[in-house]
């Protein structure tokens, strides 16, 4: 089994993190953002090339208003931090998601730390922040559709890489392995047709407790994986597998 090359995570379980510690949720996030420094510095360590976090999700807008403020404080914080860092080390820094949602200064700190690395060539980090997947199939579709009402001719030749192309993760392959911590299992709109074949790993950790070791152990379990995408093992493990048949 090949390296994964791009690995998307669903950082669960700040909330609760906190709550067991007897603090506010928020305290948990602070920590969860420690998190994701050790993550990003663990997969350029290991040559990954891409590694999407979901920061933020369309839905997470309806939380308490004190905790979307300290979220953005989170976000404001880390980008202003950790810029060097990902100069340092030479990773890009993309997103995708809404981010018009996000407060004017956020936005720009965004800009301009994705303008400031965006001819780094090692890991390109991918942060989903006011993401939601169906949203985003949404936009995809009507883009296909004006198209389509513009030349006719163009529906027969849509394609799933029509529609792939179309989506925010145009120019990233799609996640060989997501990761969820916190011992939910569902995927919570995200990255929904990226995931088609995406190997998924749950675990029991709380994110702000997720190491290193949890996520070389994550990388270690995809390559006890067989990916068939469909065909048979023997067909993956050999090039000619087709025997005589008489009927
Ligand atoms: C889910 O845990 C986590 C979030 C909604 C926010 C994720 C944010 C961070 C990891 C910190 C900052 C990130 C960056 C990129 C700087 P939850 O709050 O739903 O946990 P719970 O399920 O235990 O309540």
């Amino acid at each position: 089994m090949s390296s994964p090359k791009h690995i998307a995570v669903i950082m669960d379980g700040n909330g609760r993190w906190a709550k067991a510690r007897g603090h506010n949720r928020v305290f948990g996030h602070v920590r969860g953002m420690k998190t994701v420094r050790k993550t990003v510095e663990c997969a350029a360590e290991l040559g990954l090339e891409q590694l999407t976090l979901f920061a933020l999700s369309n839905e997470n807008w309806s939380r308490p208003e004190f905790e979307i403020l300290s979220l953005m404080k989170i976000l404001r914080k880390f980008l202003k931090t950790e810029l060097k860092f990902l100069l340092k080390n030479n990773i890009r820094l993309i997103t995708i998601g809404d981010i018009s949602r996000l407060p004017e200064d956020i936005q720009a700190m965004l800009a301009e730390t994705k303008k400031a690395t965006e001819t780094n060539d090692g890991l390109c980090l991918c942060l989903a922040i006011s993401y939601g997947s169906k949203q985003e199939i949404r936009s995809a579709v009507q883009r296909i559709a004006r198209k389509a009402v513009s030349d006719p001719s163009f529906i027969d030749k849509i394609s799933t890489e029509t529609i792939s192309d179309e989506l925010e993760t145009a120019e990233l392959s799609d996640p060989d392995m997501i990761i969820r911590t916190s011992g939910e299992y569902r995927l919570s709109n995200f990255l929904l047709f990226q995931a088609a074949y995406s190997e998924l790993y749950f675990t029991d950790k709380l994110w702000p407790d997720f190491s290193k070791q949890d996520f070389i152990e994550a990388i270690d379990w995809y390559h006890s994986r067989e990916r068939r995408f469909g065909k048979t093992s023997a067909q993956v493990h050999t090039q000619n597998t087709s025997p005589e048949i008489s009927l």
